[in-house]
């Protein structure tokens, strides 16, 4: 079997994106993937961040900045944004409008792909955030791989069937996030190795 190239896409301001990609990132690499794990960039001014901000940035220094070229290297991809009033952040947004080179050669068919979200509340967008990001993906032609309810930690973590949902808190997560976020990853390791040749 070849081994899937699992690209891990994620924005965070205050680290609860980050933290589900880097167990995003355990649990692919566990299950036998090739992963990069990449933030994309930053469009605010992080001159005087808040200190949950500050600490985010300083714990991400280290993580590249995703491009046009890991999104060619991937087999799958999986993505993790915090909700901005029900949608994706712009961040994440303009990366992904930024690939319409890549788009118009065909060079993001059949990447195989999920997504997961966080949010304040525990239905303050993440469903409509996972379900915009996927609408995008559509258009790559991507093959969205839904969380569904394949394993009993998505009913532990409030059951979102379109990906993992985060309820973010200043403590951590007000959910039991971890095994489903881990899950989700397999799952999608597990799924992309039938596309790869
Ligand atoms: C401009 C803005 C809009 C937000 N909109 C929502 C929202 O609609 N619903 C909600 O529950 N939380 C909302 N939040 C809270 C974020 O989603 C939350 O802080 C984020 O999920 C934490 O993820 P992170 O630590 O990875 O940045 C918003 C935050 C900001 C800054």
């Amino acid at each position: 079997m070849s081994k899937v190239k699992l690209l891990i896409c994620y924005y965070s301001q205050t680290g609860h994106n980050f933290q589900m990609a880097n167990w995003a990132k355990t649990a692919a690499e566990e299950a036998g993937a090739e992963v990069r794990l990449r933030k994309v960039k930053e469009l605010l001014d992080t001159s005087d961040p808040n200190p949950s901000w500050k600490k985010y940035l300083e714990d991400s220094k280290d993580v590249l900045e995703a491009t046009g070229d890991d999104l060619i290297w991937a087999d799958g991809i999986l993505f993790s944004v915090p909700t901005r009033f029900g949608n994706v952040p712009a961040q994440m947004k303009l990366f992904i409008d930024q690939q319409g080179g890549l788009w118009a050669q065909g060079k993001l068919n059949n990447k195989v792909v999920s997504a997961m979200a966080t949010a304040q509340n525990n239905n303050g967008g993440q469903e409509m955030t996972i379900r915009s990001l996927y609408t995008s993906l559509c258009h790559w032609g991507a093959i969205i791989v839904p969380a569904g309810y394949t394993d009993n930690s998505i009913y532990a973590a409030g059951g979102n069937p379109y990906g993992t949902s985060g309820t973010a808190t200043r403590e951590g997560f007000a959910n039991d996030l971890e095994s489903a976020v881990k899950h989700q990853a397999k799952r999608l390791v597990e799924v992309t190795e039938k596309f790869v040749d």
